[in-house]
């Protein structure tokens, strides 16, 4: 499991939003963040920083061994093959079976044209992108289009395309914000279960306090790209959060 450091992370973006400003945290290996924030304080990119999706204006981040500004292309794509990431629109292949896009989870690991077709991708493969499916309790509509499946089967289908990866490090970006209550709950309960049985490093955003507080161990609170709050659950008090909700600057 991989453990990651933020430090001085500062973004601005070339049309001169300062959306992260000298952000630094540690996380240890095997722990479990919820990201919150207001609309705009930086959560996704943050997120996209550390996948090396955005380059940092200033500051820097360690993946384990990897110091993010110092890898080269091939490095950063070893780097990225271990860090899952889970998105609130589900970014699945619509046109292809669930099976059919668990396995491009493989894709990370290997370029081989084999793996981009499952009659030709490795028998081994095949099977853990079944195993994937079975986990995520979708192993009975692995040949179904991915869009014709309800939200919630979209998103555990993401869930173990991500799997399919072995990741070490798991970032989600508001993973229940297009589900019904019920169908995020089972979301956000399988994901932990997961993640818990995997010892996985997580960052999760996420709008909902309740379930921020249901399943994390540690949260941290943005306010117009700073930190703002960094405690466990634990001694979290509600006025904390409210406080973090205020000065949104996307509101009049
Ligand atoms: N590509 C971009 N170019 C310019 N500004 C951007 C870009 N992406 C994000 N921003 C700005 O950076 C700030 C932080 O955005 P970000 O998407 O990281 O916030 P967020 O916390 O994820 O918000 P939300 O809760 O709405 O998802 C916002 O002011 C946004 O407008
Ligand atoms: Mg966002």
């Amino acid at each position: 499991m991989l453990s990651l450091k933020i430090s001085d992370l500062t973004k601005v973006y070339p049309n001169g939003t300062v959306a992260l400003d000298q952000v630094s945290f540690s996380a240890q290996p095997g722990e479990g963040i919820v990201l919150l924030g207001a609309n705009g304080s930086g959560k996704s990119t943050l997120l996209r920083c550390i996948l090396g999706l955005e380059t940092a204006t200033s500051g820097d981040i360690s993946i384990g061994n990897w110091q993010l500004s110092k890898l080269n292309a091939q490095q950063l794509r070893q780097m990225r093959s271990q860090v899952g990431m889970v998105f609130q629109k589900f970014h699945l292949v619509g046109s292809l079976s669930a099976f059919h896009n668990v396995l491009q989870g493989a894709l990370g690991r290997s370029t081989s044209p084999r793996y981009w077709f499952p009659a030709t991708a490795p028998e081994t493969e095949r099977k853990r992108a079944m195993e994937c499916l079975d986990r995520v309790n979708l192993s009975h509509i692995a040949q179904q289009r991915a869009d014709t499946l309800s939200g919630g089967q979209q998103q555990r289908v993401a869930i173990a395309r991500t799997l399919m990866q072995h990741p070490k490090l798991i970032l989600v970006d508001e993973p229940v914000a297009s589900l019904d209550p019920q169908a995020g709950r089972e979301v956000m309960d399988l994901l932990w279960s997961i993640i818990r049985e995997q010892g996985l490093t997580v960052i999760c955003t996420l709008h909902q306090l309740e379930l921020a507080k249901e399943y994390g161990n540690r949260i941290i609170g943005l306010q117009n790209g700073k930190i703002q709050m960094d405690t466990t659950v634990k001694s979290l008090e509600d006025q904390d959060l409210t406080l973090l909700y205020k000065g949104d600057r996307n509101l009049p």
